[in-house]
């Protein structure tokens, strides 16, 4: 279906309806019974079980994650995601050890003081827009810390962003329409040049941020070139900020509709880091992935041709029985848990501990200081499509 970018207009799940969007995990399990390769009907197939989604991740050099799988008008591949093995292999090098995570623990504190930041806004008004107040904010600031841009910047990133992955919202348009296909093109010329522009900043004095870091890195003795560094700036802007937002966003509302479970958070903090792997398969805020196939192939007996897209329904995986008999029961107290949220296979998730961080630092603070909520009465959420999250979420708590 889609990767943690907004899915292609001949992806037939794009137009999931909101009410489905919300609640994917019934259609899914349909799928698999009835249909579980789905042909789409601009050439490809979208899968839904594991042993076949398994198969693609395995295969990087028939299952391509090139630049044809996903374009965001971006000039160049986004790096690694668009790069095929093996270059892909010097970029993790790279990257890998920067995102570890004993490098991203080292952010804990910090982190805990922005989340703390965020709630004492509204903490004494009993209501909030979860995501405009919270789910938005964090992982933009953090993001923006990161890089080693100031805050005020916020609403220009969230511009860039929004521009590349919902640019059918700024021009009024669906996606894949002329007005939005121009404006996701100038929203990528922008970005480009926003980081041209930091990075020239950078060369003249360096300073404590990844920026920085990049521009002094080397792969195999190798430095980066300045495109090399334009073309991580850009997938990161995009990787790293909706998705956090989008997980946010579902395990809030998840928890909020859920008190019984929220409870056993509230009681036992400890139960925090399996509760969030648990609604992250439950979940699964980024729906899929896409692959396009460079040779002739089958999948399940399928044929699939050159050029032909691969949707990995991520969401589906995730709640496949054939894997995990109870799979449509949410339990927090799971002893491994083998999802697929961040994907799979050479293209899995750089900043999946970060994104854990995030998401636990988040939910505990949370917690501790608001155990009570619920979604505002008489509002219906919904739930964007593809990328899982929600705009408009007002949700109210007791005040003491
Ligand atoms: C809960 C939050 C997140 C989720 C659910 C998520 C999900 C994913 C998924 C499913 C993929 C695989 C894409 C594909 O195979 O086509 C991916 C890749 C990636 N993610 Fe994340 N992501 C999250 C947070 C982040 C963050 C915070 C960063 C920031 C560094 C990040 C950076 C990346 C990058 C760079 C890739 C491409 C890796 C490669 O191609 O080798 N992600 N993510």
């Amino acid at each position: 279906m889609d990767s943690p970018t907004p899915p292609p207009p001949s992806d037939p799940f794009a137009a999931m309806d909101p009410e489905m969007a919300a609640h994917p995990q019934p259609l899914f399990k349909m799928l698999r019974e009835s249909m579980p390769v789905i042909p789409v009907d601009t050439g490809g197939v979208a899968l839904t079980r594991r042993v076949d989604v398994e198969e693609v991740f395995r295969h990087p050099e028939i299952f391509s994650s090139n630049a044809d799988a996903v374009d965001l008008q971006n000039i160049r591949p986004l790096i690694p995601l668009q790069i095929d093995p093996p270059e892909h292999k010097k970029y993790r090098k790279l990257l890998d050890p920067i995102f570890a995570p004993r490098e991203v623990a080292k952010l804990e504190e910090w982190l805990t003081e922005s989340v703390n930041e965020l709630i004492d806004h509204f903490v004494d008004q009993g209501e909030v827009d979860f995501s405009a107040e919270f789910s938005t904010l964090f992982p933009t600031r953090v993001f923006l810390g990161l890089l080693g841009l100031p805050v005020d910047e916020l609403p220009h990133f969230l511009a860039l962003k929004d521009g590349i992955i919902r640019p059918q919202v700024a021009v009024g348009s669906t996606y894949g329409s002329p007005e939005s296909l121009a404006h996701q093109k100038q929203t990528a010329e922008a970005i480009y040049a926003y980081f041209d522009k930091v990075l020239d900043q950078r060369e003249i004095e360096r300073q404590d941020d990844l920026l920085s870091r990049f521009l002094d890195a080397s792969v195999d003795d190798q430095e980066l070139t300045r495109e090399d560094i334009l073309d991580i700036c850009f997938l990161f802007l995009i990787a790293g900020l909706d998705t956090v937002t989008a997980s946010l966003d579902c395990m809030f509302a998840y928890l909020a509709e859920h008190p019984d479970q929220r409870r056993l958070l509230v009681d036992d903090p400890a139960l925090v880091p399996a509760a969030i792997e648990e609604l992250l398969r439950w979940e699964t805020p980024v729906m899929g992935v896409v692959r396009v196939a460079v040779q002739d192939t089958e999948i399940a007996g399928c044929p699939i041709h050159e050029g032909d897209m691969v949707m990995v329904m991520l969401s589906s995986v995730n709640t496949d029985e054939a894997d995990l008999p109870d799979a449509e029961v949410v339990r927090f107290d799971r002893e491994s848990n083998r999802h697929l949220a961040f994907g799979g296979g050479v293209h899995r998730c750089l900043g999946s501990h970060l994104a854990r961080l995030e998401l636990r630092v988040a939910m505990r603070e949370w917690h501790r200081r608001i155990p009570e909520y619920a979604v505002a009465e008489g509002h219906t959420l919904a739930y964007t499509s593809g990328i899982r999250s929600i705009d408009h979420f007002p949700m109210t708590f007791p005040t003491s």
